[in-house]
Parts: structure tokens; sequence; C-alpha cells
């Protein structure tokens, strides 16, 4: 009689039904969580914003001895298609460049976009006296002839959202357009352009 009968089942501890508990109650945690970001999500439905150039101009061009003096017009759109949430933009620099090289820079003003909103910033760029490399000064000799300049215009704006009564925390939202031909003559029809949003 080698047989010996299988040993009876453990009866469940009263620690390890406790573990059954809390996990059981972890898990319903989740499963809840997940619908409320879901529908919250759902709820909101976040859209990206949307940045365009819509004119670009440059004036009182001057460039001698590779150095520039030069005043940039751009007209920036924004746009916020969000019905839910609003923006606050802190202080937005926006910077002209070519080839890497800032040329012109400026601060804009902070404002609040609406929900739904189109809003045209008007940024007024000056060079004075920037010095550029004997490259990039031959460059822009040859391209102002043709009417216009190919330059990027580089954008960084720190921003909050704003979603019914929350503020939610700081974003640098850092946007790039990409060429952007400016024109020597703001006469001439203007090629938007548009932009690249880096988060
Ligand atoms: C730019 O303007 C300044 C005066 O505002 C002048 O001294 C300088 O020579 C100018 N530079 C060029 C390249 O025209
Ligand atoms: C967009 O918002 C700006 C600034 O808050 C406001 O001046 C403008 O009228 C708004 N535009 C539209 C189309 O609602």
């Amino acid at each position: 009689m080698a047989n010996s009968a299988p040993p009876p089942p453990a009866a469940p501890s009263p620690a390890s039904k406790l573990v059954r508990i809390i996990v059981v109650v972890i898990l319903a945690l989740i499963v809840l969580l997940g619908l409320a970001v879901l529908i919250t999500w759902l709820i909101i439905k976040p859209k990206q914003l949307v940045y365009r150039i819509d004119s670009a101009s440059v004036h009182n061009f001057n460039l001698k001895n590779n150095h520039l003096n030069a005043t940039f017009d751009l007209l920036i759109k924004a746009h916020n298609p969000n019905s839910r949430i609003s923006v606050y933009y802190d202080p937005i620099e926006v910077s002209v460049a070519y080839d890497g090289q800032t040329i012109a820079f400026n601060t804009l003003e902070p404002f609040h976009q609406p929900r739904r909103n189109v809003t045209r910033l008007d940024a007024t760029l000056v060079a004075r006296d920037a010095a550029l490399s004997g490259a990039l000064s031959s460059d822009l000799r040859v391209q102002k002839k043709s009417g216009n300049i190919g330059l990027d215009v580089r954008i960084k704006a720190r921003i909050r959202f704003k979603v019914g009564i929350f503020k939610l925390k700081h974003h640098t939202l850092r946007i790039s357009c990409s060429p952007v031909k400016v024109q020597m003559s703001s006469l001439k029809n203007f090629e938007t352009a548009s932009c690249d949003l880096d988060w």
C-alpha cells in the first residue's frame, strides 16, 4: 500500500483571500481610470494647433561687407481648431534664419486664444548690421535678384492649455516653417508656407 492518498487541498488562508481582493480592487480601479481617460478624451477631442505663414516680405534690405540691414514683415496665422480647449501664449519668440544662422529676431506679446479661433500675428523682425558668413552673403545676393529669398521662420512659444476651468501645465512649442519665400516686394502674390510642430 505505497500509494498514499493525495494531500488534501489546502484551504485558502485568510491572507491569500485578502491578496485576491486587493488584486481585484486594483484591476477594477485601473479599468475605471482607463474609462475615465477615454471618456474625457472623447469629450475634449484634442486637435493639433495649426500654424502657417500667410505673408512674408522684406524691406530696407541692405547687404554690405557681409553685414545685413533688413526689416522682415511676417504674418503668422495661428489656428486653434479645438472646441473645448483655449490656449494661453506667453511671450512668443520669432526668428528668421538662413542655413541655420539666425538673421533677425523679435518677441511678440502674450495673448489668449479662445476656442475655435484663428488669430493672425504681425511680426516685424529687424536685422541691424547682422554679421553673415561670406557664403551666406553671396547666396543672399543671388537670391535677392530672383525677387525672393528662402528663409526659415522659427517660432518658440511657451503655452498653456485651458480645458473648462482647468489650466494645464506649461508646454514649450517649437514651430518651424521652411522654406518661406520672403519677397523683396510685398506687392507680389505670396506662396503661403505651412509649419511643422515639435512639442
Ligand atoms: C546698418 O544701419 C546702421 C545704422 O542703423 C549703419 O551704421 C550700418 O552701416 C548699416 N549697415 C549696412 C550693412 O547697411
Ligand atoms: C480670435 O481671438 C482674438 C484674440 O483673442 C480675437 O481678437 C479675434 O476676434 C478672434 N477671432 C475670431 C474669428 O473669433
